[in-house]
């Protein structure tokens, strides 16, 4: 099938809030959360508490109505793990990318993420998003359980494993900013994370699709 080059929006303008609103909220969550375990006291641990709490619940709503848009938009296919691509993806980023290699994942709108990034999100959803929010409104209703027998082991469970799992989401952020400085330049995966424009390849009849049916998705220019 003949295919193409064009500047789309790959990123829907829903996608792009949501991403950059979690972002901002795990932000402050860690900030506030460290500050409440006692790792730095920038803030007072009064204002932690409430800061955090209030994001949390943004936070918890937020990803609720993403889950939402994920599986009434189809989005959800996108984050399908599969084997292919997988093993020159991981040659990539371990080696051919250090000598000026082309990446080996051509994003297409049915897979806007290579394989290994599709496995990173996942993990992020199923794994690390789950242990935070479980944990999390555990730890908020509190006040609801602590006369229960055996509540003080509970609390330490889950202050140890919402620690814990605070620690990973903090690795899955530091590698995800370092992975957007790889693109063709530094800034290229911020950029197409703020305006939702890619070049990616189009088949013939998508192109049509889109002229014909959402326009306002091809750019001929980024
Ligand atoms: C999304 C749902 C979340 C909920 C419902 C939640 C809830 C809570 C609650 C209720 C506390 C205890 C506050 C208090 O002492 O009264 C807490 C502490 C904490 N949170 Fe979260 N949180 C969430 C997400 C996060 C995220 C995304 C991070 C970091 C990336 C984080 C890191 C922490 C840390 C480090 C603590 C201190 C734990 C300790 O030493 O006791 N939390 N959280």
């Amino acid at each position: 099938m003949e295919k193409e080059k064009n500047a789309v929006v790959i990123y829907t303008r829903y996608e792009r809030f949501w991403h950059w609103s979690q972002a901002l909220l795990i932000f402050i969550l860690a900030f506030s959360g460290f500050v409440i375990h006692g790792t730095f006291n920038v803030i007072d641990f009064e204002t932690a508490v409430t800061i955090h709490t209030y994001s949390a619940i943004l936070l918890l709503l937020l990803w609720l109505f993403t889950t939402f848009w994920n599986f009434t938009t189809d989005n959800w296919k996108q984050f399908v793990p599969r084997i292919q691509g997988l093993p020159a993806v991981l040659r990539y980023y371990a080696w051919d990318m250090l000598f000026g290699k082309p990446h080996p994942h051509h994003k297409t709108m049915q897979r806007k993420q290579n394989a290994l990034q599709g496995l990173a999100y996942l993990t992020f959803m199923v794994v690390i998003g789950p242990a935070l929010w479980i944990s999390g409104i555990i730890y908020l209703t509190y006040d609801l359980w602590n006369v229960m027998e055996g509540s003080q082991s509970l609390f330490q469970a889950v202050t140890f494993f919402h620690t814990a799992a605070a620690f990973m989401m903090m690795a899955f952020a530091f590698i995800h900013i370092y992975m957007t400085t790889t693109g063709k330049t530094p800034f290229h995966y911020i950029k197409t994370m703020i305006t939702g424009v890619e070049n990616i390849e189009l088949t013939q009849a998508e192109k049509a699709y889109f002229s014909e049916q959402h326009p306002k998705i091809l750019r001929n220019k980024e």
